[in-house]
């Protein structure tokens, strides 16, 4: 596979075009950012972790019929992916409270919920992603309504199927954020799944695991990253056949 032009720069990745226009090379960088871009760092190797962690998370779910833009992994810092056309929402889903529910609603963080809450998101830096619903969308037509039921269906499976993952490595699926898009008449999940993307809490301690580490300031960031790299590869294919 030959990288081709720059196609887009984004906080945390560079697309790449490939000598096929339906693929690209989606390429992990080590700069963080966090509440809207408004603090800026580096956590040494994060590409790598993000990487490999991303990779066997679209693997397992791939094995676990949610279909995704991930084509194979290139290397230590890049993937082979479906080039999607992005819908403009990311979805959030949330198992305990934490982060923008805690502020939007004033609640304690770490309740766990009774079920899972599903959040449409307007992807929109300007405007800080806003919270929106079904109306919006289909309203600013957004995505179909087909769409929005796929996507929604998808979401749940990969909640459920992350939740089961990740128990079985002793860490606990606060929350976390998807991105889909359309490819040859399908929905794709795609972007990244990663501790940047995650909330990850140990299970027991409540150790976070994930990029709150940056954001909150408490140390310990690359360990972070690193220690869920080692629990989601330790034993990837003990917990996907365990699972079936
Ligand atoms: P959320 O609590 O809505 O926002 P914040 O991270 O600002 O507290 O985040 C829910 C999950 O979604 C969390 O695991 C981080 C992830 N997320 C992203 O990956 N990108 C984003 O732009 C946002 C807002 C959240």
């Amino acid at each position: 596979m030959i990288q081709g032009a720059k196609l887009y720069e984004g906080k945390a990745k560079i697309l790449y075009a490939t000598d096929d226009p339906s693929l690209v090379i989606q390429y992990f960088k080590d700069d963080a950012t966090a509440f809207n871009a408004q603090k800026r760092g580096t956590i040494m190797d994060k590409g790598v972790c993000n990487n490999r962690i991303s990779s066997a998370l679209f693997v397992y779910l791939e094995s676990r019929g949610v279909p995704t833009h991930f084509v194979k992994q290139l290397d230590d810092r890049s993937m082979l992916v479906k080039r999607l056309e992005i819908v403009p929402l990311e979805v959030t889903i949330r198992n305990i409270v934490a982060g923008g529910m805690a502020k939007l609603l004033g609640l304690e963080e770490g309740i766990v919920l009774e079920r899972a809450v599903f959040e449409w998101h307007y992807k929109s830096d300007a405007l800080g992603d806003p919270l929106i619903n079904d109306d919006h969308v289909l309203a600013m037509g957004w995505a179909s309504a087909e769409e929005l039921s796929i996507i929604r269906a998808a979401s749940v499976k990969v909640n459920e199927a992350l939740k089961a993952f990740f128990l079985q490595r002793q860490i606990d699926l606060v929350d976390f954020k998807l991105e889909f898009g359309r490819f040859q008449r399908s929905i794709l999940l795609g972007d990244e799944i990663s501790p940047d993307t995650m909330r990850l809490w140990e299970q027991g301690t409540r150790r976070k695991l994930d990029k709150d580490r940056f954001r909150r300031d408490l140390g310990s960031v690359e360990e972070a990253y690193q220690e869920v790299l080692r629990r989601v590869l330790g034993d990837a294919k003990q917990a996907t056949a365990a699972s079936r």
